[in-house]
Parts: structure tokens; sequence; C-alpha cells
């Protein structure tokens, strides 16, 4: 490994996670929390050996030409990679690595924190109080739904869907859910889950919850349609990315009672959120925080950096997204 390989971090990451890259080559970790925009991002990652990148820098033709022909990684700090044009990366050679396992149960703790939180109107009653306005308990007050014998509708059964509906079960919920790839016959087991079409989930699911990845067949996937299908007296919580959603319509089925509320993490033109979304009462928001804790996320940054390491040191990284490109080097 040569000791003076370039590694650019485009945002400030847990400093083991630095440390750890530190031992591999010269380390420029971008000062602050805020994300580059694209010239700055360009400009930093030019004569990069490896970048390690956050879910909102945008990896694409233009930041691998800036980055030049040395470039031989992205080691994204995320599980998801719709921020990467991956068949590009691979075009060049250029290994993409990504962050699974470590922040599953943190992001199912969020989704599960977000249907708890939605069903119970913790969002409503704590402004109430925060507004200072005159109280007192009643038996009709903030009435909310339950979750025992409801129905959970997991979109997407991968890990993270998986250690949702666990949870939900322990809440004494039933568990739907719609992949294209069915869960495996112990994970149904375990969970008393059942496959089924989307259109089925939507109308019998109780709270939709989202767990999979951004790509062109889950674009807008929940629309006008998709909310339609849902009952009034249903939930939608999403955790996984924004543009899964179609915002607008979403604000519409809030406002004229279509579905009962939502719960959401994620938004479609991140860091904005739908002025509409703000308005409502019967919608819980959080700024994107899934995989928001201390031990999560610097369990990401490490796994980021070992990917990265691994690269430099001509070994077989963790978690490779297109180990075809290893693959390619090999033969
Ligand atoms: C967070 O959203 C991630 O993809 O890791």
């Amino acid at each position: 490994m040569a000791d003076t390989a370039k590694i650019v971090v485009t945002r400030r990451i847990p400093e083991p996670a630095v440390e750890l890259l530190r031992e591999a080559g010269d380390v420029w970790v971008s000062p602050d929390d805020r994300p580059l925009e694209t010239q700055e991002l360009h400009d930093a990652v030019k004569g990069a050996d490896v970048a390690v990148t956050l879910l909102h820098d945008k990896i694409d033709d233009a930041f691998l030409d800036a980055a030049g022909d040395q470039l031989r990684a992205v080691c994204n700090v995320a599980v998801g990679f719709d921020n990467i044009d991956v068949p590009a990366a691979t075009r060049r050679g250029v290994l993409i690595t990504n962050t699974p396992g470590v922040l599953t149960e943190a992001t199912a703790d969020l989704a599960m924190t977000l249907i708890l939180a939605v069903t119970r109107r913790i969002g409503e009653g704590e402004r109430l109080l925060r507004r200072r306005e005159k109280w007192s308990w009643h038996m009709f007050m903030l009435l909310g739904m339950g979750l025992q014998d409801k129905t959970l509708g997991v979109v997407g059964m991968g890990a993270i869907g998986q250690s949702v509906a666990r949870r939900a079960k322990a809440f004494g919920m039933e568990i739907v859910y719609s992949d294209a790839r069915p869960a495996s016959e112990e994970v149904e087991r375990e969970l008393g889950a059942r496959r089924v079409e989307l259109d089925e989930l939507l109308s019998s699911a109780d709270v939709v919850s989202i767990h999979a990845p951004l790509m062109d067949a889950t674009r807008h996937l929940i629309n006008a349609e998709a909310l339609a299908q849902m009952k009034e007296t249903a939930y939608l919580v999403n955790s996984a990315r924004g543009p899964i959603v179609d915002e607008a319509a979403l604000v519409e089925a809030l406002r004229s009672g279509q579905i009962a509320g939502a719960g959401l993490d994620v938004f479609e033109n991140e860091p904005e959120v739908q002025p509409g979304l703000l308005e409502l009462d019967n919608v819980v928001l959080l700024p994107h925080l899934g995989s928001a804790t201390i031990e999560t996320r610097t369990a990401m940054g490490v796994l980021a950096a070992k990917n990265a390491i691994a690269v430099l040191r001509g070994e077989q990284p963790p978690t490779p997204v297109n180990p075809d490109v290893l693959e390619g080097a090999a033969s």
C-alpha cells in the first residue's frame, strides 16, 4: 500500500473512523457538517485515491471526472447509495462500498418510534403543552390507535424491514409484506409474516412502513393512486428515502382525510420539507435521524474506513456494492 494515498472525506465523520483512515494515507476531512457545494466537492476530490462520501453527495460522471483516473473507490457512509451513479463508477473501474448491517437496529428503532409517535399523537400532545394551553385530562383527549391486533404492511422486507416487523410483532401486530423477493421461510415463520401484492398490502394494512431502496422502480411508488388504496384509518411511515413517496399527493391525502396520518424521517427534496406537511397536525416529522445514535454513526464511519483501507491494501473490502469491479481488476 502506498502510504501517500490521498483519502478525501467529504464531511465530518466520527473520529475513530478518521483515525483508522490516517493509518492508510493522507486524510483530508471537510471541516464542517454541511454538504459541500458541487464545485467544492469536485475541487476537494481532485487527485483522491479514495473518497469517503455522505448520502447527499452526488457521485456522477462529473464527480468522477473531477476526481481523476487514479480514483479507486468511493466509500459511502450509508446503506443507501441512490446518490451514486453505480454504472458510471463500474464503467471506470471505481469500486463503490456502502455500510449495510451496522445501522439496521437503529433505523428499525426509529421506524418503530415513528409508528408509535404518529398512532399515539405524540407530537400533537407535546405541542399542546408547549403552547402553554390550559388543559385537563378527559376521556376523549387526543385519542390515537392501539397497535395490538392491527396489521403492519412492510414495503421492502430486507434487513431493516425484518427488524421493524420483529418490533411490531412484539407490540402485537400482524405482519404482511411486499417485496420482489420473498423473505426466507424461517423469517416468515418467526414473524408470522405473509407476502402479498402491494395492492393488498395497501388496502389491508393499518400502518404501512417503507423500507425499500430508492431506485427507478420505487420512485413515487406511493403516489396518489397508492394512497387512495389505503384505509382512511391507516398511517404511512417512511424512514427509507423521501422520493419513494409523492409528497404532494401525500399532503393531499393527509389534508382530505384519505389516510389518518404519516410519520416521515425522509423527504422528497431533502433538506426541504414541503410547507404543506409542516402545517398538518396528523404528521410527525424528523430530520433524517434513522441511524442517528453515537454507536451506529461510529460503526458506519468505521465500516466505511475499513472498506477504504481494504481497497488501498488490495484486499477484499467488507461491503462492496459493485464487486464486479474487483473481479475485473483480478482478471
Ligand atoms: C441512511 O439513510 C442510510 O442510507 O444509511
